[in-house]
């Protein structure tokens, strides 16, 4: 097991004493490879906290989260005993805003700061950062550009271009498509997909699009309140009364067929996860 969190309860400190706590008693396993997983719940339910935890930036208060088979625990150091770098090579985190991660003069200076930092020889680095650009959809030209003056969009890009040139196993992306364009989300998913695909590797997004979820996730996880309250498959999930607690909304693909449905007053075999499906579907019964 990859990344295996244990009891593990956060609380953010505040001055007057009331400490708020983020996290509650959560138990969760990653698998290294072959998972994609979404990480669904509204605004505040701790879903940016959770992924902090899975390469060490920040630590449990109770509990303990073993990365690769190194405990972190509250008093786990920063430096010392433990080499939390390493980890975070092998977990590679894009945080939800990507001005947190950049800040270097030029976006090629900021894509080679993470595999420089982890020993990669500068010249191996430059040509990553040239891949890695591409991949993100941006042209080679962007790397002499400053990463100040880009777009949310761009600025976001670049940031997972960063984490790319890191070459993780797993990947964790904090909201990387909020922001975007149909096509450029849709670009990026693919991106994703892609690398989960043809390295086998772990994807982690935390996402609002149920559509992406109902469309590429093998697991979701779902977060309300602290609490980790769902994990398991997306198509068991949307057939669940609870999630109109939980505030999530339902993927259009489902709310198209149910009430279709309802005017054709059939009842399908199975749900469709596409327009397609959808319309064999109805071929059928009309
Ligand atoms: N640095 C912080 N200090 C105090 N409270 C915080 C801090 N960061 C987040 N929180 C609180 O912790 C809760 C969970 O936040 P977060 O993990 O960012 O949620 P999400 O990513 O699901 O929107 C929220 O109520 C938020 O206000
Ligand atoms: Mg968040």
């Amino acid at each position: 097991m990859a990344i295996k969190f244990e009891q593990v309860n956060f609380e953010y400190p505040s001055f007057d004493g009331t400490n708020f706590s983020a996290l509650k008693d959560i138990n969760l396993e990653i698998a290294e490879k072959g998972e994609f997983i979404t990480l669904i719940g509204e605004t505040g339910s701790g879903k940016s906290t959770l992924v902090q935890h899975m390469n060490a930036l920040i630590r449990p208060t109770t509990g303990s989260v073993t990365i690769y088979g190194i405990k972190i625990e509250k008093d786990t150091k920063k430096k010392g005993k433990v080499k939390l770098n390493p980890l975070r090579q092998r977990v590679g985190l894009v945080f939800q805003f990507p001005e947190y991660q950049l800040f270097e003069e030029t976006v090629l200076k900021d894509i080679i700061f993470g595999p420089k930092n982890f020993g990669v020889k500068e010249s191996v680095a430059i040509e990553r950062a040239k891949q890695v650009i591409k991949h993100v959809g941006l042209d080679e030209e962007y790397l002499k550009r400053s990463p100040f003056n880009l777009s949310g969009g761009e600025k976001k890009r670049v940031s997972i271009a960063g984490i790319l040139a890191m070459e993780p196993d797993i990947l964790v992306l904090d909201e990387p498509t909020s922001g975007l364009d149909p096509k450029g989300r849709d670009d990026l998913l693919k991106l994703f997909m892609g690398i989960h695909n043809d390295l086998n590797k772990t994807v982690i997004i935390i996402t609002h699009d149920m559509n992406t979820v109902y469309k590429y996730a093998s697991r979701v996880l779902v977060m309300n309140e602290g609490h980790l309250v769902y994990d398991g498959l997306p198509q068991e999930l949307f057939s669940k009364e609870n999630i109109k607690s939980w505030n999530l909304d339902i993927p259009d693909i489902i709310t198209i067929t149910r009430q279709l449905e309802d005017k054709l007053d059939v009842n399908f075999d199975s749900q469709p996860h596409t327009i397609q499906e959808l319309f064999e579907l109805v071929k059928e019964v009309i």
